[in-house]
């Protein structure tokens, strides 16, 4: 144990968390980010930082004694997971009954092993889902802002039109049309200038090298390379990696947070306090209503409010894959970065934003694999058991339902026009169409507005933030992490303003 003091303190280092602490720098306060995961810099035995998907290896996965892929099977056969040996991989997924959360583990947290999608949500949906943010602000400066500082890039048109390595999304584009819809590009934080030259044989494979849920040894524009990198720049950050976060206290004008530390192997290595003066939480919806929920419910801070742990949903995510005709491959050569997405999110009754994703097998698979994001108004709760000191979360299975009917009648639409069926053996050994029993975009527990105030100050205590997709409601209609990253902007400037930056004078007088 020691007795540390750091002015300001940020629990993870994913969006939310990488934003704040690089404004706070920006702005003169010396910060510290503690980080659960890794700081994934340092080779494995084969020289690469991060292994690739068709072998995945312990660095793959976050203390299993197997990997837990989303798309666990192949004609019903256990051929995609691997034994591994339990270690602190980047890639978590956290199983809750009738709903799994994956999340990424390490300096960078979710931006290490996501899809890299950077899409800016419809400004009437935003408007509905957070009716106290100003859209005009958002979508003026915040989103300008965060796609600058995530150097979000678009893949150049001509070159995907003649590609073999996106044959699979224009496969998909032309059934799409069929049934009447039409497609959109979807921006990303891959560098496209680095796919190409993967493509023309100049640069090292990744993207092209089916490299992407387990980390990208090269291309990938993750937060380490940006918002992290800008903020480790001034001098004033510190990340203290493989530190997790247990237990929040008050402390005089601030707070002690406990912190356990350990190796890669998971072995302990002890206990620090940590005090300081403004706390932000930035461990995700899961992470950041994790702790404060202990803390309410073991009484460290008894006056949260009974907000904490509730408006939880998976952005209504469905996945789900079609088989092909014979005379439609979607090629062996597959980037895993996706960029086109099939805009139904108009239709009334069911809307649906349905991205094209690969199948990046190595082989003609004749698949058409879809991230189906749906307008799920069900929201889940999460829960404390005092006992094991875990979180719960209570999600029905039959609360996937609405996501389900969506998603069912948007590609039923999309086979009738094509003259093909799904594949029902892709998500374990019983046949099903959707899986609907988990999620890539955890969403809410701390809600802007209920739990927190409108930027993020959670409410019945001073000093105490929240900065990451736990604001959001569960719903959000695009994938979230520009939204995550624009709203963490938009909450850092005025909390410096209005609190930081004050408190900071009046030590100085
Ligand atoms: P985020 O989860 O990024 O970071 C939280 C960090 O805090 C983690 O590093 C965690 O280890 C750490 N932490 C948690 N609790 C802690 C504690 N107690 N102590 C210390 N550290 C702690 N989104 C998108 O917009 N486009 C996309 O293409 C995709 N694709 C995608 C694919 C996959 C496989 C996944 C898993 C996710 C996506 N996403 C996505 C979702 C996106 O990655 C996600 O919404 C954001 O990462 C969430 O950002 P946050 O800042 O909320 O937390």
């Amino acid at each position: 144990r020691d007795g540390a003091y750091v002015p300001a303190l940020v629990v993870g280092t994913g969006y939310g968390a990488a934003v704040t602490a690089l404004r706070l720098a920006e702005a003169g306060v010396r910060t510290l980010m503690l980080e659960m995961g890794q700081l994934w810099t340092r080779p494995g035995p084969d020289g690469k930082v991060f292994c690739g998907m068709l072998a995945p290896d312990r660095r793959s996965t976050w203390f299993r004694r197997r990997t837990a892929a989303p798309m666990a099977s192949f004609l019903w056969l256990d051929v995609v997971d691997r034994p591994v040996e339990p270690y602190a991989g980047v890639l978590d997924r956290v199983d809750f009954g009738a709903m799994s959360v994956y999340a990424g583990r390490g300096v960078g947290g979710g931006s290490l092993v996501n899809g890299g999608m950077a899409v800016v949500p419809r400004r009437s949906y935003l408007r509905e889902v957070l009716p106290r943010v100003d859209v005009r602000e958002m979508y003026g400066r915040y989103f300008p802002r965060a796609r600058a500082g995530l150097r979000v890039n678009g893949v150049d048109r001509a070159w995907f039109e003649g590609t073999e390595w996106y044959r699979y999304s224009r496969v998909a584009r032309e059934q799409a049309g069929r049934a009447g819809h039409g497609t959109v590009f979807l921006d990303n934080v891959y560098d496209f200038g680095h796919m190409r030259r993967e493509a023309a044989g100049k640069a090292p494979k990744s993207a092209l090298a089916t490299e992407l849920i387990y980390g990208n040894n090269h291309g990938r524009m993750s937060l380490d390379k940006t918002y992290l990198a800008a903020a480790l720049g001034t001098g004033r950050v510190t990340v203290a990696a493989l530190h997790r976060a247990v237990a929040i206290r008050p402390h005089a004008d601030g707070y002690v947070v406990t912190v356990e530390r350990s190796d890669a192997s998971g072995r302990r290595l002890g206990t620090r306090e940590i005090a300081c003066r403004h706390l932000f939480l930035g461990g995700g919806s899961l992470g950041t209503t994790e702790l404060l929920l202990r803390a309410r419910e073991t009484g460290t801070l008894p006056r949260l409010g009974r907000e904490i742990g509730e408006g939880w949903g998976p952005n209504g995510n469905v996945m789900t894959a079609r088989a092909n005709l014979p005379l439609h491959p979607t090629g062996c050569h597959q980037s895993t970065v996706p960029v086109l997405g099939i805009d139904a999110w108009d239709d009334p009754r069911h809307p649906v934003f349905a991205e094209i994703t690969p199948v990046p097998a190595g082989i003609e698979t004749w698949i058409s694999l879809y991230l189906a994001i749906t307008r799920n108004p069900e929201r889940g709760t999460f829960t404390y058991d005092r006992r094991t000191g875990r979180m719960g979360l209570r999600w029905e299975h039959g609360q996937s339902k609405p996501a389900v009917r969506s998603a069912r009648a948007f590609f039923d639409r999309m086979n009738r026009a094509n003259g093909t069926d799904y594949r029902y053996d892709l998500f374990g050994p019983r046949p099903r169409a959707f899986a609907d029993d988990f999620t890539y975009h955890p969403l809410g527990g701390c809600v802007l507005g209920r739990a927190t105030d409108d930027y993020g100050r959670v409410k019945g205590y001073r000093h105490l933030y929240v900065t990451d997709g736990a604001l959001i409601p569960g719903s959000l209609g695009v994938n979230p992490f520009v939204t995550i990253t624009a709203l963490a902007e938009r909450n850092v400037e005025r909390v410096l303003r209005q609190d930081v930056l004050p408190a900071a004078r009046r030590d100085r007088s």
